[in-house]
């Protein structure tokens, strides 16, 4: 049943000195509210707190800012002891991300904290509130990358809300997409942080659209809701479509099941002269990694400047892996931008192993060579002269070129070649050759 507005009470706000929480606060100070108790651990010293309370109370409210952390149960108490609790809005949260492997217990348990553990204490000390709104994201239901934790927090948010749902109890869990008000989470947006945002599939929210979307929210029957839009051109030939979405969206078409005809990636790579490869991998990877950052061209990306320098943190360094893994058709790590950390290198790394070097007759020499020093008994007499023979002939060869060259003293190898007489080589190949 849509639940009618209540602006009598005490509206209890976690995180009320935060970029949603205030403006949650001056949105139901407009629909009514008269009194306000916001929760933060910087409480009045928070930044804008003053601020903030100065102007809900010319709009004619009475607000109080409390410095509280509210993952503690006895501070949490003592901060609503004695005053009427009607609405909770539980706006309060923190970030930490990070790929799932750097996800440690302590990465997780502070993220948590604020999200669940702040939750249930809500839920088990005002049974009486006639309100019960949680901040959750978009990450529970959709997965964001770099957010495991948070998705997490969140999730547990939206099962809350259906929890007291089903028990008769107001919920509301708002799994809110990225906000653009210039400050919180998403913090002071770029021109092209907005343009990434637009091609993600979860277009930005603004504070009006959010607002009327609360009310909207606020005014249904539904426990736990996406409020915001969603794109699925976005989501569109990614390496991984959320669950949700995925009878709406079409998958990656991987490099590996191409339809006949068209050439893979790493085919094109091999069809190039060898000389080419490297140029052609550095520059799809400064394209996908100019893209990533929104922006428009590939020229703004440096082949040597780190990636971290360009801009990059956790969550475009997977959304880059995903690109070059849905391009490539490999299967690359989630550290890749890390492990590798300029255009430059991650390209080296990238066609080493689209087209992996053949192991050159020098090395085929070498490893040969290799055996017999280890071994020197290992050939028969028989053996020994057939190929003293042929590596008489071929160094007889090499020393012939040799004559006929400018020495090249840019490399140490070739230069000692030069310095060695005829005699020094095959004398060389005779001790190795006849020692027993
Ligand atoms: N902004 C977005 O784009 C976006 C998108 C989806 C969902 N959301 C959700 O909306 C909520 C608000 O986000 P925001 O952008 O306004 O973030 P924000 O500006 O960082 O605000 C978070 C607030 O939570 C408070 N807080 C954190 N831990 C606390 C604790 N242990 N005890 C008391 N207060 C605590 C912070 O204050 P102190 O540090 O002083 O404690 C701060 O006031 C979050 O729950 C977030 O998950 C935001």
């Amino acid at each position: 049943m849509p639940r009618e507005w209540d602006a009598e009470g005490t509206v209890l706000i976690t995180g009320g000195t935060g970029a949603l929480g205030a403006l949650t606060a001056r949105h139901l100070v407009a629909r009514g509210s008269r009194d306000l108790l916001l929760l933060s651990r910087g409480g009045p010293a928070a930044p804008g707190a003053e601020e903030l309370l100065s102007e809900l109370r010319a709009a004619g409210a009475h607000a109080e800012v409390v410095a509280c952390d509210i993952t503690d149960a006895e501070a949490l108490a003592e901060a609503v002891r004695g005053r009427r609790i009607t609405s909770v809005f539980h706006v309060a949260g923190v970030l930490d991300d990070g790929v799932a492997t750097t996800l440690t217990p302590d990465r997780v348990r502070p993220v948590l904290a604020a999200k669940a553990t702040a939750a249930r204490l809500l839920h088990e000390l005002l049974p009486d509130a006639r309100e019960f709104v949680l901040y959750s994201s978009v990450s529970a239901a959709l997965g964001t990358p770099g957010q495991g934790n948070y998705a997490a927090a969140n999730a547990y948010l939206d099962a809350l809300a259906r929890h007291r749902h089903t028990r008769g109890l107001p919920a509301l869990s708002l799994g809110w997409g990225p906000w653009d008000v210039g400050a919180g989470m998403t913090g002071a947006l770029t021109e092209a942080d907005r343009e990434r945002a637009a091609r993600s599939g979860l277009p930005l929210t603004t504070a009006g659209t959010g607002t009327a979307l609360l009310d909207a929210a606020m005014a249904g029957a539904d426990p736990a809701v996406l409020p915001g839009a969603v794109d699925v051109a976005g989501f569109t030939g990614r390496e991984e479509v959320p669950h949700l979405l995925r009878g709406l969206v079409r998958g990656p078409r991987r490099a590996a099941a191409s339809p006949a005809g068209e050439v893979s990636f790493a085919g094109r790579l091999r069809a190039l002269p060898a000389g080419e490869r490297a140029l052609t991998v550095l520059e799809r990877v400064r394209a996908e990694a100019a893209a990533v950052l929104g922006f428009p061209t590939a020229d703004a990306v440096e082949k040597d400047r780190p990636f971290k320098e360009l801009g990059f943190d956790s969550l475009t360094a997977v959304e880059l892996r995903n690109r070059l893994g849905a391009v490539t058709g490999v299967r690359l790590p989630a550290t890749l931008v890390f492990d590798h950390p300029t255009p430059e290198a991650l390209a080296e790394r990238l066609g080493a192993e689209l087209v992996p070097p053949e192991p050159g007759a020098a090395d085929a020499l070498t490893a040969g060579l290799d055996a017999l020093e280890a071994s020197p008994d290992a050939l028969s007499p028989g053996e020994r002269s057939r190929l003293r023979v042929r590596l008489s002939a071929l160094l007889a060869r090499w020393a012939d070129d040799q004559a006929g060259q400018e020495p090249d003293d840019t490399e140490d190898r070739d230069a000692d070649l030069a310095a060695a007489t005829e005699e020094d080589i095959f004398a060389l190949i005779d001790s190795e050759l006849e020692s027993p």
